[in-house]
């Protein structure tokens, strides 16, 4: 998917910080799903330079807020300046910064349309498990790599990062509250909607 200037100059702050942002094809999935649902409130777990809230804000209507938690101020202070070139209003985002398993408790039960997975991959459990709960019915979740590199697919990977992200496809899909996929675009993108 092509990419404009200001998603490409959000994913080349990312670079000089070195956080690996959303691939295009993900980022796309990302603004449809929003669209889909008509994402009003919207968590994502890993700002990093704000790659991956631009696909998610041009997805959401106009009054839509995405609330977007880092532990990396330096990383929050890179996705503001892509909210500033892009012209969303500053009441339209949440920077929340910290430690995401320190946040997510004090985010209401049900209050959220979507949920972007997308920090520290060792704590996607937790994270999943938060998202679940802050989920209204219908609502959806959706996981970044949930390939990892095309690892998770080959079963001579047994690293524990691989391991953790092909566990949390296997709760996610055998989870009774949940209808999931998992869409092979970009690094793969785990998406259930809370039923
Ligand atoms: C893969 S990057 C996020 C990319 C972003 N979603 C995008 O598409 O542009 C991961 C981010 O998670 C943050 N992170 C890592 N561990 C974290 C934690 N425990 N709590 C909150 N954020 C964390 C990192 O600082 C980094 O910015």
């Amino acid at each position: 998917m092509p990419e404009d200037d200001v998603l490409l100059r959000a994913r080349e702050r990312a670079g000089q910080l070195g956080c690996t942002p959303v691939l295009p094809g993900s980022g796309a999935a990302l603004t449809v799903l929003a669209a889909a649902v008509s994402a009003r409130a919207v968590v994502e777990i890993g700002t990093g330079a704000g790659v991956g809230s631009l696909y998610l804000l041009r997805g959401m209507p106009a009054d839509g807020v995405l609330t977007t938690i880092d532990l990396e101020l330096e990383h929050q202070r890179a996705a503001k300046e892509a909210f500033a070139e892009e012209g969303v209003k500053p009441t339209r985002t949440r920077t929340i910064p910290g430690r995401a398993i320190d946040v997510l408790p004090r985010l209401t039960d049900g209050a959220y349309d979507l949920v972007f997975v997308d920090a520290d991959k060792e704590s996607y459990p937790q994270y999943v498990e938060q998202a679940v709960r802050m989920l209204r019915p219908g609502g959806v979740l959706a996981v970044d790599n949930a390939l990892w590199h095309d690892r998770v697919a080959d079963p001579a990977r047994r690293d524990e990062t691989t391991t953790i992200i092909r566990e949390v496809g296997r709760v996610v899909r055998s989870d009774d509250r949940l209808v999931s996929t998992l869409l092979p675009s970009g690094d793969g993108l785990l998406v259930a909607v809370k039923r």
